[in-house]
């Protein structure tokens, strides 16, 4: 390591010795969410952790080098464990950092016109994610993505996970930076 080299640094330089430091963070109120991001972590390899957000603090996500983040939709946000953690991360946190967001969320198209509009306005939790990992300095390496339940406790729609993996191993891509 240089002298000049930030510690961080150091640490994501060691871990590439070995399988990149790949870190899913989710929240998930009756488990969908949870079952796409072992979905997700096992379509990126053995060496993947996965982890709900609020068991984790700023200092975990430090040395990861592709931090998959997913959560619900409530009420067009994340949950606040994701939305804490990402908050509390110093503004260049994730600067070496490839990042991806993703929710889960009810189909749009089987609601009524006021829903679906109401739906479309508050939005869905995955972008607003993307953009705090963006504004931590993270690089997307994919857009933010959502798979979608049958009624708010689940079921996943059937074929979601297989999508989940399908969107993961598109994550490993190199990042145009
Ligand atoms: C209070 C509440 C608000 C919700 N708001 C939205 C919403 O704005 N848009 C949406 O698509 N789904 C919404 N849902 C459905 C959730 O996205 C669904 O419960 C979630 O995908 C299930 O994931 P989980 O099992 O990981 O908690 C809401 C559910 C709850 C309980």
């Amino acid at each position: 390591m240089s002298p000049n080299e930030p510690a961080s640094n150091a640490g994501i330089r060691n871990a590439r010795a070995g399988a990149m430091r790949t870190l899913i963070v989710y929240e998930s109120q009756w488990g969908n969410t949870e079952a796409v991001a072992r979905a997700v972590a096992e379509a990126l390899g053995p060496e993947t952790a996965v982890e709900r957000a609020s068991a984790l603090a700023a200092s975990d996500l430090a040395g990861v080098e592709l931090l998959v983040v997913g959560s619900p939709t409530q009420g067009g946000r994340p949950l606040a464990g994701v939305t804490k953690l990402l908050t509390s991360l110093e503004s260049n946190a994730l600067a070496s950092t490839r990042a991806a967001a993703f929710d889960t969320r009810l189909p749009m198209g089987e609601r009524g016109f006021a829903l679906r509009l109401l739906m479309r306005t508050i939005g869905y939790a995955a972008p607003k994610i993307a953009k705090a990992l963006e504004a931590k300095g993270a690089h997307l390496t994919a857009p933010p993505e959502g798979f979608l339940v049958e009624g708010k406790e689940g079921p996943l729609r059937p074929g979601e996970l297989e999508r989940a993996a399908a969107w993961a191993a598109t994550l490993r891509a190199p990042v145009g930076r």
